[in-house]
């Protein structure tokens, strides 16, 4: 740990945050992508797609009669884009809001008090950090980050951060709401690929939450740069909350969709887990952040996880008939060590478990 702090000085850690504020007038060449990788920001060549993402109206699921049009709502959302939004979720706007506080207040602290928790061993389970990892990056991208464990609560909660002082408490909060909203998601997404209401509920009982809490700062440059690159997360289901616009998914035309902020709403983004646990029925979304110059953006991504160990593998009553499993077994703990060795930006690690259809 003491080392890999000293590496991360020595290597000149310079957070987004840091940039910003020292009003670098462009931003530093490791964060220029090549031009087919850029956002296509006020270009006239962006195109044009209508696109229009689904909210759904979560109130439903808890009323008899409706809830069955939730569920068809779900499942069309998550064939079509893996994606959707929430309105009506249960979550009060003010702790949403609160939440949000204490993480400005966060990236606003001193770097020094900042540093105190930075890491770039993935399996650290409080880490703040800058771009995807600081220290094995390429490309760099627009963003600083605290990620922490977060479930259960009070295994985790004495080794947040101490600063803000309402930081805890806060967050706290935020995280168990988000724990228990993730309950109701995975229910509803099991019944709607058929499958027993508990069944992905069992599967994730004992899993991980993990709370990457990111800050998008102001960017000098936003066409020639990402907040975060094109990825699927690795959970099972990731619940987002985002200050702003700056989200895009890729939908299956592979065109960017920008994601619209709708106050209080929350975004539940599959992630691959549920991808390899439908046999692919649902696919898990590709997603990235455009950053921009005017407002700093701050987002919640609610990562949520099956066990560090259990096998994952295809649900057995979505294997009938030709339906043969399409993927190999994996654990969480194996996708980790894939992203320590590997440069998961190449090639996803569930397209690594694929098997070919013969
Ligand atoms: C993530 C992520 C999106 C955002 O943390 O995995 O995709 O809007 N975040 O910050
Ligand atoms: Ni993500």
């Amino acid at each position: 740990m003491e080392e890999t702090k000293k590496c991360l000085l020595d290597d000149a850690f310079t957070s987004a945050m840091a940039l910003t504020n020292s009003g670098v007038p462009q931003v530093p060449d490791r964060y220029v992508l090549p031009p087919s990788q850029r956002p296509a920001i006020g270009s006239s060549t962006s195109i044009r797609d209508d696109t229009t993402l689904p909210v759904i109206d979560l109130s439903l699921l808890h009323q008899p009669l409706l809830r069955p049009r939730a569920i068809h709502e779900i499942n069309m959302a998550c064939k079509d884009f893996g994606f959707f939004q929430v309105i009506n979720h249960g979550i009060p706007l003010s702790v949403v809001k609160d939440a949000l506080d204490a993480a400005t207040q966060f990236f606003d602290l001193p770097v020094e008090e900042k540093m105190l928790m930075v890491s770039s061993n993935v399996h650290q389970p409080v880490r703040y950090g800058t771009s995807i990892n600081h220290s094995t990056d390429k490309v760099h991208y627009w963003r600083d980050f605290i990620k922490h464990y977060s479930h259960p609560l009070s295994k985790w909660i004495d080794m947040w951060p101490s600063n803000p002082p309402c930081y805890k408490d806060k967050v706290g909060k935020y995280a168990e709401a988000t724990h228990l909203l993730h309950k109701q998601l995975i229910e509803a997404i099991s019944e709607s690929l058929g499958l027993e209401k508990k069944y992905l509920q069992e599967q994730t009982e004992e899993g991980s939450q993990v709370m990457a809490v990111n800050c998008y700062p102001t960017c000098p440059e936003p066409e020639v740069t990402l907040g975060m690159p094109p990825h699927s997360d690795f959970g099972s289901l990731t619940i987002l909350l985002q200050s702003s616009e700056g989200l895009q998914i890729m939908n299956s035309n592979k065109n960017w969709i920008s994601v619209p902020y709708i106050e209080g709403a929350l975004i539940v983004q599959l992630g691959d887990q549920v991808e390899v646990m439908s046999n692919g029925i649902y696919k898990s979304v590709i997603h990235r952040v455009t950053v921009n110059k005017d407002v700093k953006r701050l987002s919640f991504a609610s990562l949520h996880s099956l066990p560090l160990h259990k096998k994952i593998s295809p649900a057995p009553e979505l294997l009938d008939g030709n339906n043969t499993a399409a993927y190999g077994e994996f654990s969480f703990n194996d996708f980790l060590d894939y992203i320590s060795s590997n440069d998961f930006l190449q090639e996803r690690f569930i397209d690594t478990l694929k098997k070919s259809s013969s």
